[in-house]
């Protein structure tokens, strides 16, 4: 049942060759939700006729051919949609592709090259192509999208998948690095295909003016890497830490108690479930134990909390901590 999630807004749909193309179903889609939309091809594809009977199906839309491969095809295509649309567009569909190799039934171990190049440039470059022209168009509305499709072989061995699967890996990359440089352009983020987000690096700190300035920066971090570290590059910052709490404790003495024992059962609730090795690591260290833990639990309250939940537990590991953790608190 249609909602008209889509009403008012305006897409190109790439790639709807006949009714088994997912591009067809999600242009009936789009167009049953209220979005208007335009549908482009390759000129050979559009010659078969049948994008005709999808455009009247969905309101007389505009067909509109274009070889993905031409970047004057791709820059008149979206010319000719924004003057259509009158204003920017909200929507791209790019499901294109095509393996020049399979066709052939060239195997993965016996390729033909100039047919590879063929083959990204359909299924892989002619995403970065329209997303050019789009960028230097500014043809892309304020949280406008642009959707690809790819397949698991991008990321994993699928023998079968033969060249697309590198196609595929290229094409993912592209709406990575692109989706980076539209979403600083337009102040928008950028979601991974789970719809996590991506957190890129642009903090300040992370900033140099030239490579000079990063390569004295490099050198300086991992000298003091190297100073807090063990010979084993295990981090040994629990001397270092205990220094300063001693020191902050000597000039503020009137800083608050920090008592975790106050929500113990909160506290606890929120630790219980910490690697077991981190636990052994902390009661092995009896000064690291008396000076901090007890500082922090100095009713330990969450502590015999955590010594009953070890003593439940069947395991070896949490017998021992068990044990160490009972001489230590008594
Ligand atoms: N069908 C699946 O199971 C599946 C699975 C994962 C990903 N995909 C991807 O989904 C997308 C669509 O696939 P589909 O299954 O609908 O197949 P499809 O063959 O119907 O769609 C591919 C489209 O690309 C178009 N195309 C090829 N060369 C072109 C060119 N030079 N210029 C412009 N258009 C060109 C074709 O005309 C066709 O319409 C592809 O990227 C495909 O790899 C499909």
């Amino acid at each position: 049942m249609a909602n008209h999630i889509l009403k008012g807004k305006k897409g190109i749909i790439f790639g709807a060759l006949d009714e088994k193309s997912i591009a067809w179903k999600t242009a009936q889609q789009c167009y049953a939700e209220g979005a208007e939309i335009i549908l482009t091809n390759a000129p050979i594809a559009l010659r078969m006729g049948a994008i005709n009977q999808l455009a009247k199906a969905c309101g007389d839309a505009p067909v509109i051919g274009a070889d993905v491969t031409s970047s004057e095809d791709i820059e008149k295509l979206l010319q000719q949609s924004m003057e259509h649309f009158n204003g920017k567009i909200d929507f791209i569909l790019h499901s294109v592709g095509m393996s020049l190799n399979i066709r052939k039934a060239h195997h993965y171990t016996d390729l033909n090259y100039e047919f590879q190049h063929k083959t990204f440039d359909i299924s892989a470059m002619s995403l970065h192509r329209v997303l050019q022209a789009a960028y230097k168009k500014d043809a892309l509305n304020e949280w406008g999208s642009v959707v690809a499709l790819t397949y698991i072989a991008a990321q994993r061995v699928f023998p079968d998948y033969n060249e697309m699967a590198d196609a595929k890996a290229l094409l993912e990359s592209i709406s990575r690095s692109f989706g980076y440089h539209y979403g600083v352009k337009k102040k928008g983020e950028l979601y991974r295909p789970n719809q996590t987000k991506v957190d890129a690096v642009n903090d300040a700190w992370d900033k140099f003016d030239s490579k000079e300035v990063y390569d004295i920066f490099s050198e300086q971090w991992l000298k003091e890497c190297h100073r807090v570290l063990k010979p084993t590059g295990m981090t040994d910052v629990w001397d270092e830490t205990l220094q300063y709490l001693a020191e902050w404790k000597k000039e503020i003495p009137d800083l608050p108690e920090i008592n975790f024992d106050i929500e113990a059962e909160q506290t606890f609730e929120e630790i219980k479930d910490l690697k077991p090795l981190v636990y052994r690591k902390i009661f092995e260290n009896e000064e690291l134990f008396q000076q901090i833990v007890l500082t922090i639990f100095p009713e330990k309250k969450v502590l015999k909390l955590l010594l009953n939940y070890f003593e439940s537990k069947e395991t070896s590991i949490y017998k021992t901590l068990s044990e160490k953790l009972k001489i230590l608190i008594v």
